[in-house]
């Protein structure tokens, strides 16, 4: 088992990676489960799978499993779900030095995380990640938040978990799409910082994601020691240092929402498409070779995944994607920064980029 600490001031904790620990959870939750009865937020295809195994061990360590089963999907990150997570909570009597379960991908971690820090004004939770992307991203550094009608994560707060547990076993159901979107986030850490570590991926992704054990390791201990340095270092986003991990973020966010935030296009296919146009965007800059931004799109695409915008089919122009880049939450002053590349491996934060620029660059990716 891999131990990485996340060095928060006045909230440190662990993320222990490994498999096996979601059936050795009560012992690995050790002083923190207080109470007979334990409540747990997952979602239904998650219970599915992982239920059976987070019911037994809580029964064999003495505890009682409390489900609250939500449906699976980004819809589930709403007002309504968080109005009836937050009121099964209370009552349940949960207290804030209880330890509510987060059990599944982003939006559970994002939405139990959310009712977690405003229950009583901030209960303890611990985040149980099941897919690639909770595991490597979203269960680690304390953002966490809902979509409403005006846009998604627009709501939320910044609130810590007490432990975080990947399993590396619950990879094994899930989807390959989904394992391959996750994946994104896993090469994102290389390009924004660690040319050796995407060197890596290059060598090592498609057999980690086959699944062998060690190389799956590897990257989530990897990935999440990149983020823990970074969410030690700038746990508010306030410093420039955090806003790096938001890596074709922007471009990825104006696809999603184009394809409006459906199945069509995941949230990590977004990020790795993302990720490709950032690089171009930056090579068109004469920041970055053109061959460097290229292997980007390679990498991806000998995976197997989308790494050209305009195989989306989109039917829409570069001011069209650019618009929907006015919402994001990042837009400062009128002004939204982009994270753009000097090399693979070196990511900074750009705050000159004009969008009749990035719209005109769109224009042209989108009719290669
Ligand atoms: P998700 O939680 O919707 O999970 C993807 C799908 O896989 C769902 O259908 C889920 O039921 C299923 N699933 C999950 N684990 C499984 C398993 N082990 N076996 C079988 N099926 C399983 O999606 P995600 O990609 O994990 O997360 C996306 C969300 O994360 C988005 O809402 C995004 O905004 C958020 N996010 C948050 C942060 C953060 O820092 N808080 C960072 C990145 C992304
Ligand atoms: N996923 C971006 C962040 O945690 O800041």
């Amino acid at each position: 088992m891999a131990v990485i600490p996340v060095a928060i001031a006045g909230a440190p904790y662990e993320v222990r990676i490994g498999s096996g620990l979601l059936a050795g959870l009560v012992e690995q939750c050790r002083g923190k489960l207080r109470k007979r009865r334990v409540q747990i937020v997952t979602d239904a295809h998650v219970h599915a799978a992982w239920g059976a195994v987070v019911e037994h061990a809580l029964h064999e360590g003495g505890h009682e499993a409390a489900w609250r089963i939500v449906p699976a999907g980004e819809a589930s990150k709403s007002w309504e779900q968080l109005a009836a997570t937050v009121d099964w909570l209370l009552a349940e009597e949960v207290e804030r030095g209880d330890h509510i379960l987060a059990l599944g991908g982003g939006v559970i971690g994002d939405l139990t995380g959310f009712a977690a820090a405003i229950l009583k004004r901030g209960c303890q939770f611990i985040q149980l990640p099941t897919t690639l992307l909770a595991q490597v991203d979203s269960s680690v550094g304390g953002k966490t938040a809902i979509n409403t009608a005006a846009g998604k994560n627009l709501v939320g707060a910044f609130h810590q978990p007490a432990l975080v547990l990947a399993d590396l076993a619950v990879l094994d159901t899930l989807p390959r799409r989904e394992l391959l979107a996750g994946y994104a986030e896993v090469v994102k850490y290389g390009l924004l910082g660690d040319a050796e570590f995407f060197g890596w991926c290059d060598a090592n992704g498609a057999a980690m994601l086959d699944g062998d054990p060690a190389l799956r390791e590897y990257a989530v201990a990897h990935s999440v020691a990149a983020k823990a340095r970074i969410v030690a270092a700038d746990e508010r986003e306030t410093k420039g240092l955090r806003a790096l991990l938001n890596l074709g973020h922007t471009f990825g966010h104006a696809l999603e929402a184009q394809c409006g935030f459906s199945d069509r296009l995941l949230h990590g296919e977004a990020v790795a498409l993302g990720m490709v146009l950032a690089a171009r965007f930056s090579a068109t800059r004469g920041l970055l070779p053109r061959a460097s931004a290229d292997h980007i799109a390679r990498h991806f695409a000998e995976l197997g995944m989308v790494s050209e915008v305009a195989a989306l089919g989109l039917n829409c122009d570069g001011q069209t994607l650019t618009r929907h880049m006015l919402h994001d939450k990042k837009m400062d002053a009128g002004t939204l920064p982009f994270v753009l590349l000097r090399g693979l491996g070196e990511a900074f934060l750009a705050r000159d980029v004009a969008l009749h620029e990035v719209a005109a660059f769109l224009d042209a990716e989108l009719a290669r």
